[in-house]
Parts: C-alpha cells; sequence; structure tokens
C-alpha cells in the first residue's frame, strides 16, 4: 500500500484558535480523507508548538508556568479537532519526551555533519515572529529608525548573547539547485518564486540557541543553552514518527506540508537545508496558502475581531465551513471571510444544487417507484453524457487534489450536480410517469441517483457528516466514512436495481 503523510504547522500555544488555525487543518484533513479513499496508507498529524520566549512570555503574563499554559490550550485544541471532523492520525507536543528525543537527535546529526558552530549573536529579534533580524535587514527595510520587524511590524529587541551557529550559508547552492530541479517542491509558484529570490540574495548562518530564557529543548551537552524553536519545532514532523528510532521512518518523506504563506522561509529554506545536513530525505512538496482577512479587515488581538471557532460552530455545522473555506478562495491565495458570502455559497451551491438535486430525485423516486430502483435499460445521448461527465469529474478531481486545488475540484464537482439538475429538466421524470413510459422512467431515475451516490462519494472528504448523511439515505442504511473506498464504490453503475432509497430528508435547508 502506498504511504501518504500531510502535516499542519504545529500551533503555538500563547494563543487561542482561530480561524487561520483551522483553514490548514481542515486542508489537510480533505487530502487525508481523499487520500485514504484512494486506498493509501495515510498518516496525517497535528499538534502545538509549546516553547519559546513568546510562549514563556504569554505564561509569565498570565501568572502560570509554561506548561500549565500549554495544557489549557492543548485541550481547547483536542476538543475543537473532533467537533471539527479532523481525523488527525497523531498529535504532537513539543514539550513530551518522544518531541525532545528528537529534537536532541536532530541536534547531535548536524553537528556530527559539522554545521554547528559557537560564536556571539549580537543583533535584533522579532518575539512574536520568533525570528533573528540583521541590522542591515531593519535598514534595508527602512524600519531601523522605529525598530520594528519587517514582518509583523511589531518592536524588535536586541539581543547579545552566546549562540550556537548552524551553517546555513553552506547550503545555498544546494538549495536554488534543488528547487529549481524540483518544480513542485514549493507551490504555488509565486512562492516558489519568492524562496529562490530569498535564498539567491544571500544566506547568513542561522543562530540556534539561546541562553537568556529556559522554555525549550536544552542543546545536548550544553544545557544552558535552549535551542532555537523553530529547530525544535520543525523537528516534529520526524519525531512524530519515531525518528531518530528508526533514523527513516515510516511515511518519510512527507508528501505535503500544508504552512501559511508567513512561514514559509522557515519550511523551504531552513527546514530543508537543516535535512540535508542530517543527510535525510526532503520532504516531497510545501505547499503556503493565503491569509483571511474577516469583514475586510484583519484579524488581530487588539482589535478583538479573531474568528474563534467555538463562536462558529454555534452558527454553522462544521460541514459548511469546511466547504465554504475550500471553495470561497483559491488555495494560495488570500481571501475574505463574511457571513454574507458564507450564506450566498451556501445558498446557491449546497441548498439550490446539490440539495435540491438529491431531494428531487429522491422524492420522484419514492413517488413513482416507491423509493426502488429499476434498471437503466434504454440509454439514450442525455444519459450518456452524464455518465461521462460523473467519469471525468472522478479524474479530474483526483488531478485537483494531488495539486491541493480544493476549490477546482469543489467547482468540477458542482459542475455535476448542475449538469444533474439540466438532465432533470431535459428528461421530465413528471411527464415519463404520466405518460406510463416505465422503462425510460426507471432509466432516468437510476442515472440520477447513481450521480448523486457518485457526487457524495467526492465530496465525503470535504463534508463527512452530510454525505455519510448522504449516503445513508441513498443506500437506505446508516454508514460511515471509511466504509467507502474509491475502488469499491466509485465505478459508474454499483448500485443495483432493486436498490431501496429512504425518502428525501433535507440536508442543506435554506439560509434567511
Ligand atoms: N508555531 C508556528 C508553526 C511551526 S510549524 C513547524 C506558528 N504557529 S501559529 O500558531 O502562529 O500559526 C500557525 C498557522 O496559522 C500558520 O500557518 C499561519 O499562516 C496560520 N494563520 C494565522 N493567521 C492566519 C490567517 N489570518 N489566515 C490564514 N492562516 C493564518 O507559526
Amino acid at each position: 500500500m502506498e504511504n501518504y503523510y500531510v502535516t499542519t504547522p504545529i500551533y503555538y500555544v500563547n494563543d487561542e484558535p482561530h480561524l487561520g488555525h483551522i483553514y490548514t487543518t481542515i486542508a489537510a484533513d480533505v487530502l487525508a480523507r481523499h487520500q485514504r479513499l484512494s486506498g493509501k496508507d495515510v498518516f496525517f498529524l497535528t499538534g502545538v508548538d509549546e516553547h519559546g520566549q513568546k510562549v514563556q512570555q504569554a505564561a509569565e503574563g498570565r501568572g502560570i508556568e509554561p506548561i500549565e499554559l500549554a495544557d489549557q490550550v492543548v485541550a481547547r485544541y483536542q476538543s475543537l479537532w473532533p467537533e471539527l471532523e479532523i481525523s488527525n492520525d497523531d498529535f504532537i507536543r513539543t514539550s513530551s519526551d518522544r518531541h525532545k528525543a528528537g529534537v536532541q537527535a536532530m541536534w547531535r546529526r548536524l553537528e556530527n555533519a559539522g554545521t554547528i558552530y559557537k560564536d556571539f549573536y549580537e543583533d535584533w529579534y522579532c518575539v512574536p515572529c520568533e525570528t533573528y533580524w540583521t541590522e542591515t535587514q531593519l535598514k534595508d527595510a527602512d524600519l531601523w529608525d522605529s525598530k520594528q520587524c519587517p514582518d509583523c511590524k511589531r518592536a524588535v529587541e536586541k539581543i547579545q548573547e552566546e549562540s550556537y551557529f548552524f551553517r546555513l550559508s553552506a547550503f545555498q547552492d544546494r538549495l536554488i539547485e534543488y528547487i529549481k530541479a524540483n518544480p513542485d517542491f514549493i507551490a504555488p509558484a509565486s512562492r516558489r518564486n519568492e524562496v529562490l529570490s530569498f535564498i539567491e540574495s544571500g544566506l547568513r548562518d542561522l543562530s540556534v540557541s539561546r541562553t537568556t530564557f529556559s522554555w525549550g529543548v536544552p542543546v545536548p551537552g550544553d544545557e544552558k543553552h535552549v535551542i532555537y524553536v523553530w529547530i525544535d519545532a520543525l523537528t516534529n514532523y520526524l519525531s512524530a514518527l519515531g525518528f531518530p528510532e528508526p533514523e527513516q521512518p515510516k511515511y518519510w518523506p512527507a508528501d505535503v506540508h500544508l504552512i501559511g504563506k508567513d512561514i514559509l522561509r522557515f519550511h523551504a529554506v531552513y527546514w530543508p537545508a537543516m535535512l540535508m545536513a542530517a543527510d535525510l530525505p526532503l520532504p516531497k512538496r510545501i505547499y503556503a496558502h493565503g491569509w483571511w482577512t474577516v469583514e475586510g479587515e484583519k484579524m488581530s488581538k487588539s482589535k478583538g475581531n479573531a474568528l474563534r471557532p467555538d463562536k462558529l460552530l454555534k452558527q454553522y455545522d462544521a460541514d459548511v465551513l469546511r466547504y465554504f473555506l475550500l471553495r470561497e478562495v483559491p488555495f494560495g491565495h488570500d481571501g475574505d471571510f463574511s457571513f454574507a458570502a458564507l450564506k450566498q455559497r451556501y445558498n446557491s451551491e449546497l441548498a439550490n444544487d446539490v440539495g435540491n438535486l438529491l431531494n428531487r430525485s429522491l422524492a420522484m423516486l419514492n413517488k413513482y417507484r416507491a423509493g426502488v430502483l429499476g434498471t437503466a435499460a434504454e440509454e439514450n445521448g442525455t444519459d450518456r453524457a452524464l455518465i461521462a461527465d460523473v467519469e471525468a469529474m472522478q479524474r479530474e478531481v483526483a488531478d485537483y487534489m494531488d495539486k491541493q486545488a480544493f476549490h477546482l475540484a469543489l467547482d468540477r464537482i458542482n459542475a455535476v450536480v448542475r449538469h444533474g439538475n439540466r438532465y432533470v429538466e431535459e428528461n421530465t421524470p413528471w411527464a415519463l410517469a404520466k405518460q406510463g413510459e416505465d422503462v425510460r422512467l426507471d432509466t432516468v431515475l437510476y442515472h440520477l441517483v447513481e450521480t448523486l451516490r457518485l457526487v457524495a462519494l467526492q465530496l465525503l472528504p470535504f463534508m463527512p457528516e452530510k454525505m455519510t448523511g448522504m449516503l445513508s439515505q441513498i443506500l437506505d442504511r446508516s454508514v460511515q466514512a471509511d466504509d467507502f473506498s474509491f475502488s469499491a464504490d466509485g465505478g459508474w453503475g454499483v448500485l443495483e436495481a432493486g436498490q431501496q432509497c429512504r425518502k428525501p430528508e433535507p440536508l442543506f435547508p435554506r439560509m434567511d
């Protein structure tokens, strides 16, 4: 069985979960579910990033220990994920022994490869981004006078301390070569170019330890140093698989690391360089998605407009949120979350298109045939066109999912749904019933229900609960997502004549 390994970033525990966190995790979940349906042996990892100065300061601000803060936030994530139907196979905490062992093993490998040396660091640091900046970088960004972080524009602080360094500069040429030779490694393409020009502008060695705070993983053999939180965090992708036992764990290299655009440099420059130094294979792909604003505004703690998933879930079904987030904005682009846009998408695509096709098809089958499917004995061109469209959709959706083009996958599935609704108009089953054209009526109803079943199968990764509901109505039994696979259930004609279908129960009632 082929392996498939997908990851999310591990989330800092200084903040409660918000829209940005659920977005990546939902996207990763959809990929994981799609690949499981495709028959792959999937490992889907998420978790939390507990260490670093930012978390230590946040804990101090609340008058508690960092681990207490971490425990509180972890509890939030662990209750949130099932509510959003996140099917992660593991949850990594960076405070766990298994992770710390992985980080220290990574450190030793970097050291043994001669890529770590001790020196003195004297420059600037942005705590919110956990990022180092040189004076030149601040000057180049015109931020020297205000001493602001070029990324987040918050105040940077001066650091003067003994530090270990990683010879990042030594990997400049290899990284450029690798990225050029592997066009799918960094996506979307605009991000790949961004990374290339960053590397081409020159890489400096990276400070990889701190001595002025303690919340982290100690440097092996020199315990007054704490390992830089990004070296620590990035290693989660291996430590969760058991690294360093075995050194090349099952599932490694990852098929895709999903991340937000703000953490691209860490994933597409530092992480590959570390892996090269440690002589480990590189992940196959890094996909950086865009950022959400909310009703046109940047989410921020000070404005208090961060969208909190627990609030959203009081208003909307998890499936509706999952659908909207992946349908509204092309993955990789920035986008805006608005309640009006959500309602609009829901009513037009879910209530009017999918919901309507399901309701009218099952209603007619129940009205004219007591809910029992007949045989498709008399096919004409409209039937063949529908089948061809369904089959093309299955192939195209698979391609889109391999490229993380969620919105295109959904658009393609929706095209089949609209085709189904057109097919009803073309074939007017009510007229066939009136005229007693039984063979043709059975054929049309069969094509409708079979189309619905195959649409539900493709939508299952996006809306597990709604789609198991839809499949239960069609198959007249209660089903679960993992009852299905594309190989067993994906073929046209798997539904058999004589299949009893339920009366329709509205899945997507209109939103007002
Ligand atoms: N701990 C690091 C990641 C380490 S991975 C080895 C981190 N954590 S974070 O909690 O600050 O952010 C996690 C993710 O949330 C990032 O991918 C970031 O892009 C994403 N988002 C935060 N705000 C966002 C939006 N407004 N919109 C979309 N995603 C955003 O960084």
